[in-house]
Formats: structure tokens, C-alpha cells, sequence
């Protein structure tokens, strides 16, 4: 019998055929909805390897549910919706994705920031709905971002491929991190700033950072009342590194200027969300590493983890 790895998501055939040779794989089938937590702890319980996206939690629930399970490959680079500590308990190897979404997912976040600033959304929306009336000297006016000054909170590689393109824009990049990025200061002159001055300097504010219990609610009431009145924030890491209430008063009151939010606390965000109710609000559904290039290149790094762990090699990515 051969072993089995459970997919929680549809994916293309070309992306899994590498493992039908040795696997039997079994897939959630549905484009549309996720795998409803019954079925996948059902699932689990037969499983060698899980294949999981980023909004699959496992837990300590699933993972004693699944007694065979050798390995969670999970497609994306953060991996805070597995309980780690919990797999390493159990011997399992975790991996992620990690270095083939950099430059897709900082094309992505640097998208939000000019289409927040330039109200895109908005715009379109309006001339869609046949509001576009007349041309007006101040409508739909935004915030420059040539020349502006960027704070980028998380300077790993996805931070300085945002920090590299903000060069071409005559940005000045001020960025916080745990770590001081010497090479990146001197060779691109990015300096390195305290939070609260970085958020006092910073027209745009983007979070980078992973989500950990540290950086959680890190940007709260305190935080977004230091940064600008016109200033623009970004979220492109992880909705739980925000206390969203206290985003949404400041969006509200005129505290900040604008948000650009790619992910949000609960995923998929309800559509009541009150921060879906403002129009300074750039809303998007995660989509900071679609791209078709990078979504295979994702999928094969999964492949190649679980064929790793399966033919008794250490897998290139492993987080546990
Ligand atoms: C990641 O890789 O962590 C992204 O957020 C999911 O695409």
C-alpha cells in the first residue's frame, strides 16, 4: 500500500503528478470552498503527509487525529497556523515555501500601497457603477508616493525587495527590524529606525513582519495615533499583527489617512467587517504570492519536501 499525503485544497494535476508514482494522493476537491474541518480531520486520520494552506489550522486537535502523519508541507512561507511545538512533540517535520514568493509577494504589497494612496479602488468602482460624471480638480485626489518616506516594519526578504523597488519611486527607507541590515544600509542607504520614530517619520507604513506572539496586536491605539495624519498603512503579512479595532477607529477618525490590507485576522474576511465599510479601505483576499509562476513554483517546493522526507532526506525548508 502506498502512503497517503491529504491536499486541503484543489490543485492543478501537473503540480502533483511528481507524486502519484509513490503516493496515493487524495484531494479536497472544491475550487471554491475550503476543506470544512469535520472532513479534514477524517481525513488526517489515514494520512503520512499534509499538504496545507495557509489558512488550515493545525492544531493539536489535528495532529493527534493524525497518528501516521510524518509530515506538514504547508504552502507559504509563514507558518503560524501549525502548532509547531505540538509537531515537534510528535516528530513531525514541518516545511514551508519560502524564497520563490519574495519578489511576487513585494510586487504585490507595493501594488496596495500605490493603489491605497491613489484611491484605485474607489475610483474604479465608481466609474464602474456610472458615477464618473464629470472630471473634478479634486476628486479622487491621494498621496504622492514619489519621493515619500517609507517605514517598513520586518526587514527580511520580502522587506528589502519592497525597500528596493520604493529606491525607484526616490523613497526614503526607513525600516525596524530585529536585526540590523548593515549590507542593505550601505549598499542601498535604507536606514535603520526605533518604532515609534519610524512610525512618527513614515508616510507609508508597512508591516512585513512574521506573525509570532511578539508581533502580535504590535501596531495598536498607540501605534497608529505616533504615525501621520495623512500617513497610509500596509498590511501585506498577517491581519493579527493589527488590532483591527483600533485600525478602524483610526481609519474612522481621521487618526491615519488610509489602509491597504491584502489579510486580515479570520480569513476569508466576513463582509460585514466594519473595515470593509470605509472607503479608504484598499481590501484584498491574500493574494500577495499569485502569481501563476510563483503558485507552481510553491506547489513544487511542497512536492519536493514530502518526497524528501519520504526517501529519508532532510527537506531543504524545514521549520521543525
Ligand atoms: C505566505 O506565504 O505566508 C503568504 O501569506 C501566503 O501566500
Amino acid at each position: 500500500m502506498k502512503p497517503i499525503v491529504y491536499i486541503t485544497r484543489k490543485l492543478p494535476e501537473e503540480a502533483v503528478a511528481p507524486l502519484r508514482d509513490q503516493f496515493e494522493v487524495r484531494m479536497w476537491e472544491s475550487e471554491s470552498e475550503a476543506v470544512p474541518r469535520s472532513v479534514l480531520l477524517e481525513e488526517v486520520a489515514d494520512a503520512d503527509a499534509l499538504w496545507t494552506v495557509v489558512t488550515d489550522a493545525v492544531d493539536r486537535d489535528l495532529l493527534t487525529a493524525a497518528p501516521k502523519l510524518k509530515i506538514v508541507a504547508n504552502m507559504a512561507v509563514g507558518y503560524n497556523n501549525i502548532d509547531t511545538v505540538a509537531a515537534k512533540e510528535r516528530d513531525i517535520v514541518v516545511t514551508n515555501t519560502p524564497g520563490v514568493l519574495t519578489e511576487t509577494t513585494a510586487d504585490l504589497t507595493f501594488a496596495l500601497l500605490l493603489a491605497t494612496a491613489r484611491r484605485l479602488g474607489e475610483a474604479e468602482q465608481d466609474l464602474r457603477e456610472g458615477k464618473w460624471t464629470s472630471w473634478t480638480p479634486m476628486g479622487y485626489t491621494g498621496m504622492d508616493v514619489g519621493g515619500a518616506t517609507l517605514g517598513i516594519i520586518g526587514m527580511g526578504r520580502i522587506g528589502e525587495a519592497v525597500a528596493r523597488r520604493a529606491r525607484g519611486f526616490d523613497m526614503r527607507v526607513l525600516y525596524h527590524n530585529r536585526s540590523r541590515k548593515k549590507e542593505a544600509e550601505v549598499q542601498f542607504g535604507f536606514e535603520y529606525a526605533e518604532l515609534d520614530k519610524l512610525l512618527q517619520e513614515a508616510d507609508f507604513v508597512i508591516t512585513l513582519a512574521p506573525f509570532t506572539p511578539e508581533t502580535a496586536g504590535l501596531i495598536g491605539a498607540r501605534e497608529l495615533a505616533l504615525m501621520k495624519k495623512t500617513a497610509v498603512f500596509i498590511n501585506s503579512s498577517r491581519g493579527g499583527i493589527v488590532d483591527e479595532t483600533a485600525l478602524y477607529e483610526a481609519l474612522k477618525n481621521g487618526t491615519i489617512w488610509a489602509a491597504g490590507l491584502d489579510v486580515f485576522e479570520t480569513e476569508p474576511v466576513p463582509v460585514d467587517h466594519p473595515l470593509l465599510s470605509l472607503p479608504n479601505v484598499t481590501a484584498l483576499p491574500h493574494i500577495g504570492s499569485a502569481s501563476v509562476k510563483t503558485r507552481l513554483a510553491m506547489m513544487n517546493l511542497n512536492v519536493q519536501a514530502i518526497l524528501d522526507v519520504f526517501e529519508g532526506r532532510e527537506p531543504q525548508n524545514r521549520v521543525v
